[in-house]
């Protein structure tokens, strides 16, 4: 049978647990000889560590376990990795959220100022990340990547490293696809999803459910209750915290006004910006609920286990998160051509939108990579929002490219959260006072 080393880069992550124990839930299928976990901050992965070792003692006993900063150790022979890197972390997050909105615009992990920002740290550390996965790994080892803002970062790997073996992912339509499911009284698994748009902004157009499209039900529900289901904690933990109920539930005023397509939850960012940024609490964002919530329940959880010797399972869990990068992972090694919504380069999918632009659509994934299934022409009020946030994402990344303050600025005027140059510098500056250890400089 075949077996592969695996490497979990971000492995201080409050998702490696979760990630560890889906991993080993697929053993008889996906059997690891080697798992090692990667990051920069060895205390904040020593102690995530505390748990790990007690998943795999508990599922895959005889595993071997690394634990290492040093990117040699953590990438020789490696078959896969999966990165996950929050540069600058849940501190640099906090900021991110707050400037923006000390300006009454929208302050959110990856849309908006928010988001260029984390897109402007994480830039040359995934750079950074390739090369160091192409020098020590395996040749054929793929990096499944969940680190943000994915759009923003898959178009910088387009532009620096076209050829590298990565496939970049997000977790929120299988997200929406649970809570679909949910809905609908069906499994997951029992979805196909026709979907457009770039990550973090697009439509679901058609939800099969045995060859019936099933999304006119769904605009029915989602009309009056948004994406909420019945009791969201049976659904899934995390998102049944107060602001993803109030995500899920902001999504019917937009199927109201936009019967047409089921939207991504993040478009009430960019289309209800104004009611977002009336009811949130700038003093305490999202940023904070995750401190105080994920990140504390699991180091509350190393507590108890080192002075009592008991694991605190509901700390952590695996939840779509943790099963869908494990499956993408699978279908890959085995080219089993699943299909799932992935980030890949257009090159005529989307086919009034540009070739070189990375959207999110449903592809097959084969042992080569994905094969992305053709979407056609786009209504144009879709293709004039994508348009817009593209050309702020490519600009964005030709400023981190070219050192270029006025491209910089450009990419924050062109962001639709944000309404005019003169706010979009304002905020702009501030955050190159905030991001001065991160950011590369503009000049
Ligand atoms: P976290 O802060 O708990 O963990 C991130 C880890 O990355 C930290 O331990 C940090 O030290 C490490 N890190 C930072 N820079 C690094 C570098 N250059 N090399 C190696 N490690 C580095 O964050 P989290 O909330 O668990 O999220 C982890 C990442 O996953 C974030 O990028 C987040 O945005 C992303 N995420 C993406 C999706 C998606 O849908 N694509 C879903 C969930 C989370
Ligand atoms: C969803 C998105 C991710 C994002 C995450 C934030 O899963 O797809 O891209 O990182 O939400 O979740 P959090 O709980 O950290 O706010
Ligand atoms: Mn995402």
């Amino acid at each position: 049978m075949k077996t592969f080393i695996l490497t979990i880069a971000g492995g201080g992550s409050t998702y490696t647990p979760g990630i560890v124990k889906s991993l080993l839930m697929r053993k008889d299928q996906f059997k690891l000889e080697e798992l090692r976990m990667y990051d920069i901050d060895a205390e904040r992965q020593n102690k995530v560590a505390v748990i790990v070792k007690e998943v795999v003692k508990e599922m895959d006993p005889s595993l071997k376990l690394v634990l290492t900063t040093d990117p040699e150790e953590a990438f020789k022979d490696a078959d896969f990795v999966f990165a996950q890197m929050r540069v600058g972390k849940y501190k640099m997050r906090e900021l991110d959220e707050k400037i923006p909105l000390k300006y009454d615009v929208v302050g959110q992990e990856t849309c908006g100022p928010g988001g260029m920002a984390y897109g402007l740290r994480t830039i040359f550390p995934m750079i950074e990340l390739i090369d160091f996965v192409e020098k020590y790994a395996k040749k054929t080892c793929w990096i499944v990547n969940y680190s943000n803002p994915a759009s923003i970062v898959a178009e910088a790997i387009r532009r620096l490293r076209p050829n590298s073996r990565i496939m970049n992912i997000c977790d929120m339509p299988v997200g929406v696809m649970r809570n679909m499911a949910a809905i609908l009284g069906v499994a997951r698994e029992e979805l196909t999803v026709d979907y457009f748009g770039l990550n973090h902004f697009g439509w679901f157009t058609k939800v099969y459910v045995n060859g019936e499209d099933k999304l006119p039900v769904l605009r029915e529900h989602a009309r009056v209750h948004g994406l909420l289901t019945e009791d969201m904690s049976k659904v899934d933990v995390q998102h049944s915290d107060p602001s993803w109920i109030k995500t899920y539930k902001n999504i019917k005023y937009l199927v109201d006004m936009f019967p047409e397509y089921i939207p991504n939850p993040y478009m009430q960012y960019y289309l209800l910006s104004d009611h977002i940024v009336a009811n949130t609490n700038k003093e305490r964002t999202r940023a904070n609920e995750v401190m105080e919530g994920r990140e504390k329940r699991l180091f509350d959880a190393v507590d108890q286990y080192l002075a009592t010797g008991e694991m605190n399972k509901d700390a952590f869990y695996v939840g779509v998160h943790g099963l869908f990068i494990v499956d993408v992972a699978i279908s890959l090694a085995f080219d089993l051509r699943k299909r799932f919504l992935v980030i890949v380069e257009n090159k005529g999918a989307i086919k009034n939108l540009p070739d070189d632009a990375m959207v999110e659509i449903p592809a097959y994934i084969t042992s080569n990579g994905p094969e992305p299934v053709r979407v056609g022409e786009i209504p144009t009020f879709y293709k004039g929002l994508i348009e817009q946030q593209l050309a702020a994402e490519k600009l964005l990344v030709d400023a981190a490219l070219e050192n270029s303050y006025e491209k910089a600025l450009m990419a924050f005027t062109m962001n639709k959260t944000v309404k005019s140059a003169f706010q979009a510098k304002q905020i702009l500056d501030d955050l190159i006072e905030a991001n001065k250890e991160y950011w590369p400089e503009l000049r």
